[in-house]
């Protein structure tokens, strides 16, 4: 009987994947956690792009300037802009109220979205704005639709426009295809905007759970430590067992 939900099952995995991206096919992301550089470039993007709507409540500048190698005056100097002290979580000043009134809703604490967006959406996310006349931001997204977040990285991206076009599958079906393509050139060119975004998203990685560099150093500890043990073990009972034969 449980045998017959097994295929089901194998269907309904890759369809719920899919639902979850809104039928989107998602960039993969390929950050490299331990790339400090790649972090600071992406700390630096985040404090200046994103900081001044979204706040990040869980992670303190202090931390932050430790576990990516960045000392106090240069964090304090060139990474927060909110004034205070280095001690300090990284919130955010803008009034609640007032940003409902701008935006129609509260941009969401960044800290941890890395974890429940996935670091291939963000990736995708922040590389698919484009012009649409008919939102109050003058944006749209592929990833999410109707977004309320204005496009913030135009500048460095540029403007992208939607082409649609029509595709047969297999079975003769129409479908439509959105894709996006680059109107107006920003400064950077397509690649280094991949690669800023690839930063900015392996920041957020990092930020999402800054322990995690560190969990992953002590299991390949742990586990080395085991396989010595597991060689001094054998050849203890060895000797212990010489003496019984
Ligand atoms: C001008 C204000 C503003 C700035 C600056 C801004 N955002 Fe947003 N962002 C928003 C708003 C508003 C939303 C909520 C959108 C909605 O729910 O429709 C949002 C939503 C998001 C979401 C989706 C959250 C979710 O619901 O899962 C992500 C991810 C995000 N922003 C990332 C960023 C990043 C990264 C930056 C910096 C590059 C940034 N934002 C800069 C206003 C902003």
């Amino acid at each position: 009987m449980k045998k017959r939900f097994l295929p089901l099952l194998l269907v309904l995995v890759p369809a719920l994947t899919l639902a979850a991206a809104g039928g989107v096919h998602l960039d993969k992301a390929n950050i490299d956690p331990d790339n400090q550089q790649s972090l600071q470039r992406g700390a630096r993007l985040f404090v200046n792009y994103c900081l001044s709507c979204h706040a990040a409540g869980l992670m303190r500048y202090e931390r932050m300037g430790h576990d990516l190698g960045i000392t106090e005056p240069v964090v304090a100097e060139n990474l927060m802009f909110t004034g205070g002290r280095v001690g300090e979580l990284m919130t955010v000043a803008t009034d609640p109220d007032d940003a409902v009134e701008w935006f129609g809703t509260v941009p969401p604490d960044l800290s941890v979205i890395a974890r429940s967006r996935g670091v291939d959406w963000l990736y995708t996310y922040l590389r698919s704005f484009y012009k649409d006349d008919s939102r109050v931001t003058g944006v749209n997204n592929l990833v999410f639709p109707d977004v309320g977040m204005p496009d913030v990285l135009w500048e460095l991206q540029g403007w992208q426009k939607p082409v649609i076009t029509t595709v047969k599958d297999s079975d003769g079906t129409e479908r439509k295809v959105v894709e996006l393509e680059l109107e107006e050139p920003g400064l950077l060119s397509p690649k280094e905007y991949d690669r800023a975004v690839r930063d900015l998203v392996n920041f957020m990685d990092y930020m999402a759970e800054p322990g995690k560099h560190d969990r992953r150093a002590l299991g390949v500890k742990v586990i080395m430590f085991l396989l010595v043990f597991l060689v001094v073990a054998y050849l203890m009972k060895k000797e212990f067992w010489k003496d019984v034969h």
